[in-house]
């Protein structure tokens, strides 16, 4: 009887100590003799530690609008449209065109690209009547994702900048005395 009871006493040191020890990263036993350090709450390698709720965003993510329809509804320009739109605004609306879009829009945006024919697609007059009718939203969206022949230009010009970039762009689209 004596014997039997350190013989158990003996299997289940041996058992805990087995599973305490595991080689193999992770225990799998509900028993936890000396949890080893494979197994504890650090974060691992393609784990995420957050499981952030539905809905979530990130605090610096940039909402755009899906479609051009919505963008001309949704979003207006901080500076305003039309004359009363300050002449720095426009200065360096001018300096954002003549650097990103110049190279293919032409500088005076009517499609002449100062590429010349290099340019594998026709490239449009961005100051043609049907584009002077559509709303500022409609060039901020096209600006922040570009085109299928067009890159997005959201990584280079800021949303402050696309703004200032538009009200410049008014301006070809109806040439007033400087
Ligand atoms: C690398 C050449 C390239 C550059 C640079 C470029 N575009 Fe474009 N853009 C195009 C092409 C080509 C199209 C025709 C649609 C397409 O293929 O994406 C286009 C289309 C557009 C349209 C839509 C025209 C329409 O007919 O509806 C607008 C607006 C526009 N661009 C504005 C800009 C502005 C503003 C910039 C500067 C931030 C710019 N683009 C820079 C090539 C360019």
């Amino acid at each position: 009887m004596k014997h039997l009871a350190t013989k158990l006493a003996l299997t289940a040191l041996t058992l805990t100590g087995v599973s305490a020890c595991n080689p193999h990263g992770r225990n799998t036993t509900k028993l936890q003799y000396m949890p080893d350090m494979a197994d504890n709450p650090t974060v691992k390698t393609q784990e995420s530690y957050l499981n952030p709720p539905d809905g979530s965003v990130t605090i610096n993510a940039i909402l755009y609008p899906e479609s051009p329809a919505q963008a001309e509804q949704e979003l207006r320009n901080p500076f305003g449209e039309g004359p009363q739109v300050s002449q720095d605004v426009r200065t360096n609306g001018k300096l954002m065109f003549d650097t990103y879009c110049a190279v293919c829009h032409g500088l005076d945006g009517k499609g002449k690209s100062l590429l010349g024919d290099a340019y594998p697609v026709p490239i449009p007059d961005i100051t043609r009547p049907e584009l002077v009718a559509r709303k500022d939203g409609y060039f901020f969206l096209q600006i922040s994702n570009g085109g299928n022949m067009m890159p997005s230009y959201a990584h280079a010009i800021s949303p402050h900048e696309r703004w200032q970039l538009i009200t410049y762009l008014r301006t070809l689209q109806s040439p007033q005395p400087k």
